[in-house]
Formats: structure tokens, C-alpha cells, sequence
């Protein structure tokens, strides 16, 4: 077979309409999230990449998320679920003006790979030119999933175990659902499918057998069991989960991240990660997060649609929320959690301090204990720190207000008016010396604690 360096125009439908009622829940199957994507999120981005466009999904009746998750896409609603053939002529009228090649995805099938899409291309494309390609697979265990019969002239028809004798449950190599097919033949395919088996659905798989009778040809391409896994439970879930994560943990490593220990390290979908990049244990990446080159990341921080910058030393026990941007070199420490601001370079918060809705400027150093109080319980307000400023420990930094560039502010301060440039702001009160107080203050307490005992 050689592969045509001219690929077809590809549409794509994704059979989401099924509830998953294994999942035991009120969200449908495809809307749960792996690495923080749902799973039909992580279909549509690898659609995506490969520019296979227009996207069609088959969604069932009340599923207004999955439309929602799925635009700009299509959604097309098949009301009664009547099978795999069914669900896929719900796309026709979209797809009827369309010329080219349609691959046929499921939404809970998530980690079918860019690679086995070209593969399959390729096949179609071939000088064989059949006008369905099969995605098939070798499971460890063929448990239930439908068999494909390949004879002297290749792919000759997919049974279902269901309907399967005893012989043909031997086969090991399995339908994954997964399809490409020729769309000037496809539709006619589609409405030659009569529902005569032991579920009595209209099946998708019985247009490689409708296609050979009428003189086509199918060929199957083979991927791997972990990327045509289906999920259909919770438990398969965590399953996706670890493989997923897995998988990223080598990439990032890969491409020059240090992992101390990453079997304890969860990244999203979409987390970006440079190189020379050092992660510490116990560090968790929600979506939305960007790390540069030559960032260090101690162990036990938490982030979520925040911006690490080049150079930049963030934890143990941080927390970025999103909006946090720490800019070059600068260093975030223990107990701090950053919200929704903006860390110039070089700037400091080392300890225990909540920044938010704010600015930093560059090498501003925030003291222990810092708080921007952001929020008076109906409004958000900004809080900027100018350049070379130095917050002292355990300031409260009423927002909106301001501190200069090389402003400081007395450990304590409650700051609730502007601080000019350069100047210093103190409130914490004026200190009392009592002279030998401590020392008469232990005698009495301790005289009159003898006194209770007698
Ligand atoms: C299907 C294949 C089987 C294959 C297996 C792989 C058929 C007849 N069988 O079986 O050969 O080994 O997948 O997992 O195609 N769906 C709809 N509408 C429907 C029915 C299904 O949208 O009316 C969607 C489901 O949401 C799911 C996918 O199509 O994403 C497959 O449906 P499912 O019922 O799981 O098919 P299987 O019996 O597993
Ligand atoms: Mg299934």
C-alpha cells in the first residue's frame, strides 16, 4: 500500500448520544474530564489538530452541555437510540453536501491518537482505495467487543459477540467502532442496514458486509488497546486518568522537565511545560497553566490558570490561582496563594500571604503575612505596589489603594490610603514600656493559683 501524499477532505461524526448509565450519573458520559477535558474535548482537540473539519456530533435528547461543550461544532439529536448506523444518519443532512472522506469517532473513546488517524488516511488514500477503512485492535482480553472477519480477500464483514458462533469468538482482533469511510458511498451504505440481530439495532458494522456485496472493498488498521479504550464506568475513569497522566509525566520529561518523584505529579490536558523546568513531589497542574523555561516548583503546590516566567522559584505549598503571573525571577513562597495578579520581575512574596487582584512591581518584596483585602462583599478592587517597595510583615493592604514605587510600610499596617513614592506608612500604634510588669503579672497569677489548691 502506498501512502498518497494527497489526503482526502475528512469530516468527522462523533457518536455521543448514549447516557452511560454505568457512569451513575446526571451528567452525560462524554461531559467527564480526564486531565481536566472532557473526554469529548479531548476527541474534538485531536480532531482539531489533524484539521478534520466539518465535525458532526450525535448527541442525545437533553444534552444541552454537550452542545454547549461541543461549539462551534454541529450538534445533531438523535431522539431514540437506536443504534450505531442509526445515530450516524443523524448526521446526513448535515454531511449530504460534503465530498470527501467521513471518520466516524465515539465520544468516549478519547485517546484515539493523531498517529492512527493518518494511518488510516493513508489506507484510504492507498492504491487499493477501499471505501471503508476499520480501525481494529488486539485487547488482552476480547471480551464482548464485535469481531472483525478478515478472509482471503481482507475484511469481508464485522459481527457482533452477540451474534458471534463459537468459532468466530476466537477471533482476537476486535472492532474499535472506529471508521473511515468514502462519502459518496457511506449514506447508501447507512440505508441498506436492517435491524436482524440479537439486539435488534440498526448496526454500523454491517456496512463493511454491504459494502462488499456491493463490490467495495474495506481494509483494517490496527491501533493500540490503550488508545481505544471506551469508558464506560467511573472506575474505567481512573483508569483513563493514570494512563493519560502517565503518558504526560514521560512527555514533559521528554522535552526537559525534572520530575523528582512523578507518580506524584498531575498535569491537565493543556498544561505547557519549558525546559529545564524542575517539579518537586506533590504538585498538582489545573487547567490553564504555562510554565517557562528554568522554573523551579517545589513540592506540594496547587495551580490553576496561572503563568510561571522564566527563572521564577514558586513553593513548597503554594497556591496560584487564576490570573497569577509571576514574572522573571521572581519567588513565591511557602503558604502563599496568588490570585488574579501580576508579580513583576524579580519581585518577592516568600511567606504566608494572600495576594490578590493586584500588581507587584519589579523587585518589590512582600513581608510574612501580607493580605490584600481585595473584597468588601459586593466588589473586587485593585491593589498596586510599585517597584523596589517593601511591605512589611503582616500588612493589610485595604484595596483599591496604592503603594509607591520604594514606598515601605511598617510591620502591622493597616493600610487604607495611598502611600506616596519613597515614603513610609506606620499605624500600628505607638509601643508602651511597663517596667518590670511581666514579672509582678507571673507572681499574682502564680499566688493565687496556690491559693485555689489549698
Ligand atoms: C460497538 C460496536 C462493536 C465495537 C464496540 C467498541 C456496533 C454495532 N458495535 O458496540 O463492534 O466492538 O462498539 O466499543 O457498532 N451510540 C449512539 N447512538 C446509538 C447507539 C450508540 O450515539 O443509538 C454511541 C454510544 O454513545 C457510544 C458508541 O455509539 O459512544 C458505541 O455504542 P455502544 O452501545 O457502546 O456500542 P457497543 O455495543 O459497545
Ligand atoms: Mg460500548
Amino acid at each position: 500500500m502506498t501512502a498518497s501524499p494527497v489526503q482526502a477532505p475528512t469530516a468527522a461524526i462523533v457518536l455521543a448520544a448514549g447516557i452511560g448509565s454505568r457512569m451513575q450519573s446526571t451528567l452525560p458520559k462524554v461531559m467527564h474530564a480526564i486531565a481536566g477535558r472532557s473526554m469529548l474535548g479531548h476527541v474534538l482537540g485531536t480532531l482539531a489538530g489533524e484539521k478534520i473539519t466539518p465535525v458532526v456530533v450525535v448527541i442525545g435528547p437533553d444534552m444541552d452541555v454537550v452542545a454547549k461543550a461541543a461549539a462551534p461544532h454541529q450538534c445533531v439529536t438523535q431522539k431514540d437510540r437506536l443504534g450505531t448506523a442509526h445515530a450516524v444518519l443523524q448526521a446526513e443532512k448535515a454531511l449530504a453536501a460534503f465530498a470527501g472522506d467521513i471518520l466516524i469517532v465515539y465520544g468516549d473513546t478519547p485517546f484515539i491518537s493523531a498517529e492512527t488517524l493518518r494511518k488510516m488516511r493513508a489506507a484510504r488514500a492507498g492504491t487499493a482505495r477501499p471505501a471503508v477503512v476499520v480501525l481494529g485492535f488486539s485487547p488482552n482480553d476480547p471480551g464482548a467487543y464485535g469481531r472483525l472477519i478478515v478472509g482471503a480477500n481482507g475484511l469481508e464483514r464485522i459481527v457482533e459477540f452477540k451474534d458471534a458462533s463459537p468459532a468466530e469468538r476466537t477471533v482476537g482482533l476486535c472492532n474499535s467502532g472506529i471508521m473511515l469511510v468514502d462519502a459518496s458511498v457511506l449514506w447508501k451504505l447507512l440505508a441498506d442496514v436492517r435491524p436482524n440481530n440479537a439486539k435488534g439495532e440498526y448496526y454500523l458494522t454491517d456496512i463493511v458486509a454491504l459494502a462488499r456485496a456491493a463490490g467495495l472493498s474495506s481494509v483494517v488498521v490496527e491501533g493500540g488497546e490503550e488508545e481505544l479504550m471506551g469508558i464506560n464506568s467511573r472506575v474505567e475513569l481512573a483508569e483513563a486518568e493514570a494512563i493519560f497522566q502517565r503518558a504526560f509525566r514521560r512527555k514533559a520529561m521528554e522535552n526537559g522537565a525534572t520530575l523528582t518523584a512523578p507518580e506524584t505529579v498531575y498535569f491537565s490536558a493543556d498544561t505547557k511545560i519549558g525546559r529545564e523546568v524542575e517539579i518537586g513531589p506533590f504538585v498538582v497542574f489545573g487547567p490553564g497553566v504555562v510554565v517557562d523555561d528554568n522554573v523551579t516548583i517545589k513540592g506540594f503546590c496547587h495551580f490553576e490558570g496561572a503563568h510561571l516566567s522564566a527563572g521564577s522559584i514558586v513553593g513548597p505549598y503554594a497556591r496560584l490561582r487564576p490570573g497569577a503571573d509571576i514574572g522573571k525571577d521572581a519567588h513565591v513562597g511557602n503558604f502563599v496563594e496568588i490570585k488574579n495578579a501580576r508579580l513583576e520581575e524579580g519581585a518577592k512574596v516568600n511567606h504566608l500571604s494572600y495576594v490578590g487582584d493586584a500588581r507587584v512591581g519589579v523587585k518589590a518584596n512582600v513581608g510574612a503575612g501580607t493580605i490584600t483585602a481585595n473584597y468588601d462583599g459586593f466588589t473586587k478592587s485593585h491593589t498596586d505596589i510599585g517597584a523596589g517597595a517593601h511591605i512589611g510583615s503582616n500588612t493589610v493592604l485595604v484595596a483599591p489603594v496604592t503603594v509607591g514605587d520604594g514606598a515601605m510600610t511598617g510591620a502591622g499596617a493597616v493600610v487604607r490610603t495611598d502611600v506616596p513614592k519613597d515614603a513610609l506608612a506606620i499605624n500600628a500604634g505607638r509601643q508602651e514600656i511597663k517596667e518590670g510588669f511581666a514579672a509582678t503579672y507571673r507572681t499574682l497569677k502564680q499566688a493565687a493559683k496556690e491559693k485555689a489548691k489549698k
